[in-house]
């Protein structure tokens, strides 16, 4: 089986030292057997990778971010963007893809759309520093396009690792695609919007609220923002 360079780095990285097809499994004994397909081989690894990274600490995880090349956007990103802040934060912030600054700086939301998600949180009451944020994707799709399923399904895992890492208080998801990846449906945001869900099988609370790009663009929906932020102070101070 031919790995490349950039794979072999990555599954070093995840502890994992064999890359094994499941259509390969039940031809081990011949082992010069080729393998068949590319699919079963990409989800073989699509399930490697989520098993090691659901055992990750913070320092092995960002590793295995760092050098992912589960999906194409590693061909075109400067560098991946991890997200930023306090392990331990109770609050968890969550954007769609990096930008074009974001792929520059290595960090998220960095942007004029960081400029007002900085000043949202400090309508919480909080620094940039005292919570995490994250995206989505860790990394930048070209001419910041939506992610594509396949992207957004390979980051998965890194990003759920993220949050039982940080155990947040709150998640704060910011426009369409971080709330529909999130709660893994495809309802509008202005229906998901301004109300309270759960993350997955845990307890911790979701508040979906609009992109503060789209609130840049749409001053007039900032009042509904506001509220949305109220309702998140709501359920962090009721835990
Ligand atoms: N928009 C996002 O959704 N995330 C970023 O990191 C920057 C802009």
């Amino acid at each position: 089986m031919n790995l490349d360079e950039r794979q072999r780095a990555y599954l070093g990285a995840l502890g994992i030292d064999i890359w094994v097809s499941r259509a390969a499994v039940p031809m081990a004994a011949s082992a010069s057997a080729p393998v068949t397909t590319a699919e079963p081989l990409v989800e073989a690894h699509a399930d490697a990778v989520e098993t090691g990274v659901s055992q990750m600490d913070w320092p092995q995880l960002r590793q295995a971010v760092a050098a992912c090349t589960l999906c194409d956007l590693y061909k075109t990103r400067t560098q991946t963007v991890f997200g930023v802040g306090k392990q331990n934060a109770d609050w968890l912030f969550i954007g769609e893809a990096p930008g074009a600054d974001e792929d520059r700086q290595g960090e998220p939301f960095v942007g004029r759309a960081g400029q007002l998600l900085n000043n949202m949180i400090i309508a919480v009451g909080l620094r940039r520093e005292q919570v995490f944020i994250a995206n989505i994707l860790k990394c930048r799709p070209p001419n910041n396009r939506d992610p594509q399923v396949k992207e957004a399904r390979s980051c998965g895992p890194y990003l759920r690792r993220q949050i039982e890492l940080l155990k947040p208080r709150i998640i704060v998801t910011l426009g369409r695609i971080a709330a529909q990846n999130l709660l893994q449906t495809e309802t509008p945001i202005g229906k998901l919007r301004g109300r309270e869900y759960e993350y997955e099988d845990t307890a911790i609370p979701v508040v979906a609220t609009y992109h503060p790009a789209y609130l840049l663009r749409s001053p007039g929906q900032k009042r509904k923002a506001w509220e949305d932020l109220q309702l998140a102070m709501r359920l962090v101070k009721n835990k």
